[in-house]
């Protein structure tokens, strides 16, 4: 590792190329600014008197990224209305503004409550319209996202502009690296949790350095700068269940890493570490790659592994990309420890998602099995091993120490055999999004379109 003055030096030199390439300048700013209050002014227009329109989010706090930030617009309901009726007015007012003829287009995104997106697609920018309630003290929250308007607050009165400008260094050290956002698909780091650790280690510099020497479980109290010792950490991270816990200055019963998951963070330590120990460009930014024949390299992935690539692909309802993010894990995971417990244990497995379906990729050698050794019970489990010598009368029974065990013709001889079962079996079900139905098993044949999103996760995984 570099002495501390000579890292400070180089990382200065990198931040200030970083920022060059994504900081937006003034006009940018202004330009940005302009079409927020343009927004918030038709917002405006369009709700009761009673309903506080606020900009938040990166753009508010000065800490948005070059192309990749949205507008973060609140209505804040007074609290006397009911959830559902906040959300139908919020929503219906938000999706009223939208001028169809100047190309501007409205989706509707469920999180924890629905929010609308405008889209504008000629300018590359999205606005986020969230319906919460107004409040002034996290105490009177009724839901997540109403904490963010006290977000705000907490970043303009203690960030300082070079503290900003570190947030946006942060921001594309993370984004290069997969691991910006705290959506499942990436269970990263989100911008305000960004905002957080700059704030409490001062700088980038310092972040990276103390993020490569890191010792978990660790909990950060932001509001007084502290890093709890050991034991204090161990309660903490006991009582928010997780090894990362960064404490929101505006609720403290909020972890904000809540959502970064032990990869995630293990990645930050490693990115931190090789760039602490040699702070150069490459080691800030992530090795670019082609997205040409994607299905080939992937062909060729398997064949220099000398794999099978087994591709499952089934369409998904027309619900939050989290969602069928989330479920098409669990069916991965699912589907590993029933090739494993099979002998066809995956080297490695994929998963993305398309515009309307899930994708899942296993690597698996290239065995076939005869038969299996199925463990029994107890010799001195009466009716259990009554019931195994039952079941097995056909098959060949032996003692392993006092556990019976039987060899049996394997169910499934190839991994084909087992995942098309897994697919026609109705004591299979899919999670409730994924069609089940329209599944699908490709075997070392993929088309282009669904290898592109594979490759991206395999790089992404792979990539140290
Ligand atoms: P954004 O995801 O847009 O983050 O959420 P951001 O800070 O504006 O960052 P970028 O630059 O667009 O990527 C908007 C606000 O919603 C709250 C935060 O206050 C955030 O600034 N929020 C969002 C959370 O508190 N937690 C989350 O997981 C997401
Ligand atoms: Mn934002």
């Amino acid at each position: 590792m570099q002495d501390d003055d000579a890292l400070k030096k180089k990382l200065d030199f990198l931040r200030g190329k970083v920022l060059k390439a994504v900081k937006p300048s003034e006009a940018e700013i202004k330009h940005f600014t302009a079409l927020a209050d343009q927004i918030m002014e038709r917002l405006h227009a369009a709700a009761p008197k009673d309903v506080e329109i606020m900009l938040a989010g990166s753009v508010a706090r000065g800490t948005q990224v070059r192309g990749s930030s949205d507008i973060d617009i609140f209505l804040l309901f007074p609290k006397k209305l009911k959830e559902r009726e906040m959300e139908r007015v919020g929503v219906g007012i938000a999706k009223s503004i939208a001028r169809k003829h100047a190309g501007e287009r409205i989706e509707i995104k469920y999180a924890e409550h629905p929010y609308v997106q405008l889209i504008f697609d000629d300018l590359g920018i999205n606005a986020d319209i969230v319906p919460a309630y107004k409040i002034s003290n996290a105490s009177e929250k009724g839901s997540a996202v109403d904490r963010t308007q006290l977000h705000n607050e907490f970043v303009n009165e203690n960030l300082s502009e070079y503290q900003k400008d570190d947030v946006r260094v942060l921001k594309t050290f993370l984004k290069e690296h997969n691991i910006y956002g705290a959506e499942a698909m990436v269970e990263g780091f989100s911008g305000y949790l960004c905002e957080l650790l700059i704030y409490h280690y001062g700088t980038f510099y310092e972040l990276v350095r103390d993020m490569a020497r890191l010792a978990v479980p660790v909990a950060i109290i932001p509001k007084e700068r502290v890093s709890l010792n050991k034991e204090d950490s161990a309660a903490y991270a006991k009582r928010f269940n997780s090894s990362f816990v960064v404490i929101d200055p505006t609720d403290s019963n909020r972890n904000v890493a809540a959502n970064v998951s032990i990869e995630s963070l293990s990645r930050l330590v490693l990115i931190s570490r090789r760039l602490a120990t040699n702070p150069v460009s490459k080691n800030f930014f992530a090795t670019r790659y082609s997205e040409m024949d994607t299905g080939a390299k992937l062909l060729k992935l398997a064949k220099s592994l000398d794999t099978d690539m087994y591709v499952l692909s089934a369409k998904a309802k027309d619900v939050a990309e989290d969602i069928i993010w989330q479920q098409t894990s669990r069916l991965r995971l699912r589907i590993e420890k029933l090739l494993s417990k099979n002998h066809f244990e995956p080297l490695l497995s994929l998963q993305g998602i398309t515009e309307n379906g899930a994708l899942i990729a296993f690597f698996i050698n290239k065995t076939g099995i005869g038969a299996t050794v199925h463990e029994g019970p107890s010799a001195f489990m009466g009716a259990a091993a009554k019931r195994f010598l039952r079941s097995h009368a056909s098959d060949m029974i032996f003692l392993r120490g006092d556990r019976l065990a039987a060899i049996a013709k394997a169910e499934f001889k190839t991994p084909i055999e087992l995942l098309v079962h897994f697919i026609r079996d109705k004591r299979e079900p899919f999670p409730s999004y994924l069609s089940k139905r329209d599944a699908r098993i490709y075997v070392n044949k993929i088309d282009e379109k669904h290898a592109k999103i594979l490759y991206r996760t395999y790089i992404e995984k792979f990539n140290f």
